[in-house]
């Protein structure tokens, strides 16, 4: 049997294949490397040793979606990755947004349903919090959303919800990420953003490797400790280790659980500078300006359910984080290559 892995050569997909197939799991993983590069493929069987089976497709092509269910019976259920997750430009473009991570998704529950593979891990976000009213953030808190990234987020969950509804043999396991950050200590798979980054830790890494001159901290009168943003950061290994948990739980069970992936700790934006540079020794320059729109003062989990109901708990620290980010980032400073070496 194996599980198809869509957005399997993204920055989680990919760390969760490797951990898949380290742990024996057989993985089809299926991309259209709208952001991901072929390299990855080689990247992961330079770490495992196996070349995972990979098919170039669209989900949101149904047809070639179909081919791939017809020639891969042994799905037994899917980790679904795929999909747009830059926040300033959904706001741009909401259509091609919903478009693509609405019709992905039914495609995707269409075929799982047709060739019976009712298992499901989908990788939601802690957006749909929106703006908690407190934290730590527990799953049955109030959900909304300020961006239509975060909206897609959110349809999809109610989608899934009524899946259940409609079909109780599917199971579905809902993760709900805080912030992913860290690599593969290997420094072979990290995290690529296209151009300039917009999340913290692809800035940093690239500031104190010289690649950007500093960091634009956004606002300092957040009702935080230091008067930054305080997040959940949590290492994408550990991250990567709680989908093989959830996948062993929705062969258990059916139904539908929603589950937080985070640490439970809040670090501010100055923490995070101040543990890249303990942890590496390079210095991150930084200057204090406005807010960034929509950004809220502290976002941090209640992981309790995860331990509860997985079993599982983060275990890699700050520390852990920023050096396995800094080993990615200086082992490959302009991020996969366009081709891989041979
Ligand atoms: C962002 C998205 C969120 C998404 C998540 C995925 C926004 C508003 N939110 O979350 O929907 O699920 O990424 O990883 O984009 N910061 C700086 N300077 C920078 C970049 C960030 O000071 O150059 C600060 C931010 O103001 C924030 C913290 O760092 O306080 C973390 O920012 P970021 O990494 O973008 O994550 P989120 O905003 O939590």
């Amino acid at each position: 049997m194996s599980i198809l892995v869509t957005g399997g050569t993204g920055f989680i997909g990919s760390h969760t294949a490797v951990e898949m197939i380290e742990a024996g799991t057989k993985v089809l993983i299926v991309d259209n490397f709208s952001n991901s590069k072929p390299a990855v493929l080689d990247r992961i069987f330079r770490i495992t040793g196996v070349k995972p089976e990979f098919v170039l497709c669209d989900l949101c092509d149904y047809d070639a979606l179909e081919i791939v269910f017809a020639n891969h019976p042994d799905i037994e259920g899917c980790i679904h990755f795929a999909g747009l997750k830059a926040v300033g430009e959904s706001v741009q473009k909401p259509v091609e947004y919903y478009r693509n991570n609405l019709v992905s998704t039914m495609n995707l529950c269409q075929f799982l349903a047709k060739y019976g593979a009712k298992k499901l891990v989908f990788s939601s976000s802690a957006t749909v919090y929106g703006k908690p009213a407190s934290v730590p953030i527990r799953e049955d808190f109030p959900l909304s959303c300020t961006n239509p990234y975060g909206e897609t987020k959110l349809v999809i969950e109610y989608l899934l919800r009524d899946l259940v509804v409609a079909d109780p043999e599917w199971s579905i396991v809902v993760l709900r990420y805080f912030n992913p950050i860290g690599a593969h200590k290997s420094g072979l798979m990290g995290e690529d953003p296209k151009g300039i980054p917009n999340n913290l830790l692809p800035y940093v890494s690239k500031v104190a490797n010289g690649k950007l001159p500093y960091l634009h901290v956004f606002g300092n009168d957040y009702h935080t400790h230091d008067g930054t943003g305080v997040r959940d950061y949590i290492h994408v290994v550990d991250l990567a280790r709680a989908h093989l948990d959830a996948i062993r739980y929705a062969r258990e069970r059916s139904g539908i659980d929603y589950i937080n992936l985070g640490t439970g700790c809040g670090y501010s934006v100055l923490d995070i500078v101040h543990a890249y540079e303990n942890a590496t020794g390079k210095k991150v320059p930084y200057r204090i300006e406005a807010r960034r729109p929509g950004d809220i003062d502290e976002c941090y989990a209640d992981p309790s359910k995860a331990l509860r109901v997985l079993g599982w708990k983060a275990e890699r620290n700050l520390e852990d984080m920023c050096r396995d980010s800094d080993h990615w980032q200086s082992l490959n400073p302009d991020g996969y290559p366009e081709k891989e070496e041979a």
